[in-house]
């Protein structure tokens, strides 16, 4: 039982179960969307759990997506260049792109190589705005992970102005505990701006996260704050959302 509103949380017994889960959910969604408007606009987590959904996405048998109607984009980057091992491009192009027939023009990564982090912040800003009136009605479908300290995207507990910031993409700069300092990310008011968000999360090291964002609702972890428009989808597997927190 949750207690955070329009959220669904469904568990599978592992990381690849779970993949498969929010595969299957968010590829029928593509496909109902489809039917009632031109194109489908997926912001993509980075970090290490949506490694294999990517790669299910990018595995779907011929002409399973239409991706030349799908327009990707990213919740957040580490400042680094897109060919450095850490950078969240370089890891969706090695799951998912290499794989995908998807049209150059319609995969929208933050940039990283600007005159500054603040520029490439803008310039983004301005991506999202050419696709977006408004920072309230923005992605079909966000997919966001969670940290152990929970944060989400690079919204960090640290990260102050997490709500009212007027920005659309921000600079950040990560707490020592992290590998890469210098992030950008979305605003929690453009994630939240999405239809639909899928969250995943995976192994014991998120359970305390996990219970504060869905059952305690602490207000200091920024998953907390993830509130779509629509519908937040939690796959979670056992090992991060154990039988005795359902
Ligand atoms: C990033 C992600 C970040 C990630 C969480 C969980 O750039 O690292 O956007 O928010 O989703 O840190 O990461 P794991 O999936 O590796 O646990």
């Amino acid at each position: 039982m949750v207690d955070a509103p329009n959220a669904t949380v469904h568990e599978y017994p592992d990381r690849e179960a779970l993949s498969h889960g929010a595969a299957t959910a968010l590829v029928t969604d593509i496909h109902d969307v489809l039917r009632r408007q031109d194109r489908y606009t997926l912001a993509l987590a980075g970090g290490s759990t949506p490694r294999r959904l990517y790669e299910l996405l990018g595995n779907e048998e011929e002409g399973a997506l239409p991706w030349n109607r799908l327009h990707l984009f990213w919740g957040d980057e580490r400042y680094l260049p897109h060919t450095h091992p850490d950078s969240n491009v370089h890891m969706v192009r090695e799951m998912l792109l290499n794989a995908a027939p998807i049209p150059d023009d319609n995969v929208h990564p933050m940039p990283t190589q600007g005159n500054s982090a603040a520029a490439d912040a803008a310039t983004y800003a301005s991506t999202l705005q050419a696709f977006f009136n408004d920072r309230t009605d923005t992605f079909d479908t966000v997919l966001l992970g969670l940290g152990s300290d929970g944060h989400t995207a690079s919204l960090f507990p640290e990260t102050s102005n997490l709500g009212d910031t007027d920005q659309w993409v921000r600079v950040v700069e990560a707490p020592p505990r992290h590998d890469v300092s210098t992030r950008l990310t979305c605003t929690l008011p453009v994630l939240n701006g999405t239809r639909q968000a899928f969250v995943l999360v995976s192994g014991s090291q998120k359970q305390d996260a996990l219970r504060g964002v869905l059952k305690e609702r602490d207000p200091s972890l920024p998953g907390t704050h993830v509130d779509p428009q629509g519908h937040c989808y939690w796959y979670v597997d056992h090992a991060a959302w154990p039988t005795s927190e359902q």
